[in-house]
């Protein structure tokens, strides 16, 4: 079990962080709220320093937002261009990281295909370390971010007794296994719903409830019996690119996609999450995903805020 991320110095995964580190980077975050969502504003905290972006993953929101979050507190960006860079060669990430710090960057942000590799990679750097996503592993800051969303949502310190169904390709989400950490150490009861292919129901197991003041998890395979009883809902991506041979068709989108149907079945202000990118009309309709429930967008602007405040937590806890 890890413990705290503002221990390591380094933001791996929320699994094993304590309800106080995540109740205060989400304090920090919402006060920078306002900053994150503003075009001209800024800390300027950081001016000086420098982070660096290493995504040998797509990334369209994780990445920009990492890069607007470090300018917002003055730093600048060194970005790798992970296709044309030499693990294009057959060089290794840890090369490339322990290469990347020589030049005397003072971060580094890093999402790769690997579960696990951030992890080994910070144990060998003596800078902050932030995964953005390491294979179907963790995410932590898009699990801080959706906890954000939410918090801003019920106006709730903590999420004590909120239930919260996270619905689809959970086997491959590293989303899922985040938020499930995340939420329930913030007190909520987190319900995996999905078809057995892709919530497996051995995946109850990957948090220990009861634990001091946090929620449950448990899993559902019948998205219609669970709709009355949730507080919000978080639809995510099929991830075809992790799949191998499962077939997910228009039944697949009939159990489990959320429909204006489906969604006027939830009660009254319960709202709709989604990591993004969205699969229109797969896991979720484009009339759901625009319309007044969702918090889709809100999601981004939090993503802003939640990477401001773990940069700077990071970076004021490092010595360099
Ligand atoms: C997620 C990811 O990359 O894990 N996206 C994101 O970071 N916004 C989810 C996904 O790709 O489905």
């Amino acid at each position: 079990m890890q413990v705290d991320w503002n221990q390591t110095g380094h933001l791996l995964g929320l699994e094993g962080c304590s309800r106080n580190s995540l109740v205060s980077l989400l304090d920090d975050a919402a006060e920078l709220l306002p900053i994150a969502g503003n075009r001209s504003s800024g800390t300027g905290e950081f001016s000086g320093r420098t982070v660096a972006t290493l995504f040998f993953e797509n990334s369209t929101r994780t990445k920009l937002s990492f890069t607007m979050a470090a300018r917002r507190i003055g730093a600048e960006v060194l970005d790798l261009n992970a296709s044309t860079s030499s693990t294009a060669k057959g060089e290794s990430l840890l090369d490339t990281a322990m290469n990347i710090q020589a030049m005397g960057v003072d971060a580094m942000v890093m999402r790769c295909a690997a579960s696990g590799a951030p992890r080994l990679i910070s144990e060998h750097v003596s800078i902050p370390l932030i995964n953005a996503g390491d294979g179907r592993h963790e995410h932590p800051t898009q699990g801080l971010l959706d906890a954000l969303a939410l918090r801003e949502h019920f106006q709730k310190k903590t999420l004590d007794g909120l239930t919260i169904a996270i619905v689809g390709d959970i086997a491959n989400s590293r989303v899922a296994r985040s938020n499930a950490h995340g939420l329930t150490t913030l007190g909520a009861n987190v319900v995996f719903v999905g078809p057995p292919s892709l919530v497996p129901d051995r995946m109850e197991s990957l948090v220990v409830s009861g634990r001091d003041g946090s929620g449950t998890l448990r899993v559902e395979h019948d998205l219609d019996a669970v709709l009355h009883e949730i507080d919000a809902i978080m639809m995510l991506r099929v991830q075809f690119e992790r799949h191998d041979g499962e077939v997910i068709d228009e039944h697949y989108t009939r159990q489990f996609g959320l429909d204006l149907n489906r969604a006027a079945q939830l009660r009254e202000g319960v709202p709709v999450l989604h990591p993004g990118p969205i699969n229109r009309g797969i896991e979720i309709d484009p009339e759901v995903a625009d319309g007044p429930r969702s918090l889709i967008l809100d999601q981004v602007t939090c993503g802003v805020a939640v990477r401001m405040a773990a940069l700077q937590g990071l970076l004021r806890g490092s010595s360099s």
